[in-house]
């Protein structure tokens, strides 16, 4: 048997026809940037997630950026985050002048907001939690001590579109949220895209200038200088199509690791649990084994295609040299980036192919 790890091609393969008269109309309406497209897309977004505001940008890591530059962070400032995510978080931190100063995280990979505190200092600015796999961060802890301190909370829920905890949307917690349409998410574009959640009708409109030169509609009058961040039409476009079927897609995502649950050993796999308080997307499906590197290779030559989200931690990557951390500065991510497998999930895996995985990975631990 061969299984991909993922397989966007059959994703287009089932989709072709629809999307491209979609596509072809867009196109044929010379609306390239900006227009309805856009605007359906917001509108859709706000409702599924919950929140009064919605910002179509052309990336995860530009929400961000514009959400910290908004929020305040500048030069000097200090932002806490976990050092086990996608590079992107930290790094737009030190584009905007500013020190990632990070917090181990816990069993479930997610940040130990039991941590957060001792690391408040006069300097931080903003507290940003990462949703990591599709499994949220405890919020109401984290927006108790961004109340008590009033430090604004952003959440970088490039992983976690629709996830919940506590029944509360991703990215409708803080004071602002920031997702990522990339190809490889459950609500992909075919290209980079992304956008920003927010209740804040001030934040709205400034990041909604921001996007695109800091200009006002006419583009004649320019009210602050900006960024080129936008989303596009044709982005716009697919991202609309596909939206109609991710809750179908995460619930296919759901069904597959509950047949791995079934069908694994899991006196070899830890998995952490999902909790009653959350509901969890599985953007990724991620679990610690000993014997990590071996484990992947035994499942590349039967076929089985496998990722590592994340094998070095951030504060130990070599752009990190001058931030002064050191090894053994957070035990548990440094523990967890040796032991961590993400396994197919995707919605195209059949019952039969989950089960062979499962059972090879049994067979590799006898
Ligand atoms: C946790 C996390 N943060 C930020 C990003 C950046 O998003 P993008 O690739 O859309 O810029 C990603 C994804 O790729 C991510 O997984």
């Amino acid at each position: 048997m061969k299984i991909p790890y993922v397989n966007i091609a059959k994703q287009y393969a089932t989709e072709r026809k629809d999307l491209l008269s979609k596509i072809d109309r867009t196109l044929s309406s010379g609306n390239w940037i900006g227009g309805d497209e856009i605007q359906k897309f917001e509108k859709k977004i706000s409702k599924l997630c919950k929140t009064k505001y919605c910002v179509a940008l052309n990336s995860g890591t530009d929400a961000l950026t514009l959400g910290l530059h908004l929020l305040g962070v500048r030069r000097g400032d200090e932002v806490i985050t976990p050092p086990n995510s996608f590079i992107a978080s930290t790094a737009v931190i030190l584009h905007l002048g500013a020190k990632p100063i990070f917090v181990d995280v816990k069993d479930d990979q997610n940040i130990n907001e039991k941590e957060i505190e001792k690391k408040i200092t006069r300097k931080t600015k903003v507290i940003m939690p990462v949703h990591l796999t599709g499994r949220m961060c405890s919020m109401d802890k984290i927006m108790n001590i961004s109340r008590k301190y009033k430090i604004p909370v952003i959440e970088d829920g490039a992983q976690s579109i629709l996830s919940k905890y506590k029944g509360k949307m991703s990215g409708s917690w803080g004071d602002i949220g920031c997702f990522s349409t990339h190809p490889l998410k459950n609500l992909n574009a075919s290209g980079d895209g992304g956008f920003l959640t927010t209740n804040n009708k001030r934040t709205y409109e400034i990041i909604k200038n921001l996007r695109s030169h800091g200009m006002e509609e006419n583009r004649n009058n320019v009210k602050s200088f900006g960024y080129v961040s936008r989303m596009d039409a044709i982005q716009a476009t697919i991202l609309n199509f596909r939206i109609d079927n991710l809750r179908s897609i995460i619930k296919r995502r759901r069904e597959n690791v509950n047949i791995y649950l079934k069908n694994l050993n899991l006196d070899n796999v830890f998995f952490p649990n999902e909790k009653k308080s959350e509901f969890n997307t599985y953007h990724t499906f991620v679990v610690q084994v000993d014997r990590r590197d071996e484990l992947k290779k035994f499942l590349e030559k039967n076929g089985v295609g496998s990722a590592i989200h994340y094998p070095i931690p951030i504060h130990l990557q070599d752009c990190s040299k001058n931030l002064g951390y050191k090894k053994k500065s957070f035990p548990i991510t440094e523990n967890q980036s040796k032991r961590i497998i993400s396994l197919p999930i995707n919605q195209y895996l059949k019952e039969k192919e989950i089960i062979y995985i499962s059972n090879l990975i049994n067979k590799f631990y006898k």
